[in-house]
């Protein structure tokens, strides 16, 4: 499967998708313990197409399906440490938060409420594109016990971190066999890991 597929099934559903794309290591880190992502960057990981462009993973295609993206308090902070404009400027981007008094952003709406009530709710509004679960661990493993994530692609490079923050977090999640599950092999050792919930909720 193409990881640049224009996913149909995302467009002509009644019900929005929410689709987790994410990056992590081989031993299933989000980042370091101290939240830092720097890895992902490094030139070992390299890669460009035959037309010397950067290789993007299939990201600007899946950005294009995206109305909005959501993640957690965590990320947000990480995201804001990285300095420049808020890199999805343009899309409906909402942070979840137990914080009173967020910070003041033009470009992000910071949300109280239990992230699986949003999102359930968010999802029986049509026509808005796909809900993209940024992350972090945290508000991945909640909505994975909430059994809501419709989509996953997950991007394992090959490096061991040995510590970190795991994809779904602290707490427990079930097990979960993620049948029919498609890979893509890269020439820099990364595997793109898609899976699509079954029975399709999409015609
Ligand atoms: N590799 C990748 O592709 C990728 C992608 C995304 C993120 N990351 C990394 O993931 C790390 C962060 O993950 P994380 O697990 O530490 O945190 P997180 O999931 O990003 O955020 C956790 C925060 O979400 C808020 N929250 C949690 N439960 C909530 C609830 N029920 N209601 C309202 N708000 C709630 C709280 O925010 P407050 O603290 O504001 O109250 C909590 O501290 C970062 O280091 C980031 O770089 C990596």
């Amino acid at each position: 499967m193409s990881t640049s597929d224009p996913s149909p099934k995302a467009s002509k559903g009644t019900e929005r998708l929410l689709e987790l794309y994410a990056a992590i290591s081989l031993d299933g880190f989000l980042a370091r313990p101290d939240g830092s992502v720097d890895w992902l960057e490094d030139p070992a990981f390299a890669l460009n197409r035959a037309d010397g462009s950067p290789e993007d993973y299939g990201y600007a295609a899946f950005y294009a399906r995206v109305g909005s993206t959501l993640m957690g308090g965590e990320t947000y902070r990480v995201v804001q440490g990285f300095g420049g404009d808020f890199p999805y400027i343009g899309k409906d981007n909402v942070v979840f938060t137990r914080q009173a008094d967020p910070p003041d952003d033009p470009h992000v709406r910071f949300v109280q409420e239990d992230p699986a009530a949003w999102v359930r709710r968010a999802k029986s509004s049509p026509g808005q594109g796909s809900i993209w679960l940024v992350g972090g661990g945290q508000i991945n493993g909640i909505l994975l016990r909430a059994g809501l994530i419709d989509r996953m692609d997950v991007f394992v490079f090959p490096i061991l971190l040995g510590q970190g923050i795991p994809l779904f977090g602290k707490a427990p999640i079930p097990e979960t066999l993620l049948a029919g599950a498609q890979a893509t092999a890269y020439p820099n050792g990364v595997v793109h890991w898609r899976h699509e919930r079954t029975p399709p909720h999409h015609a």
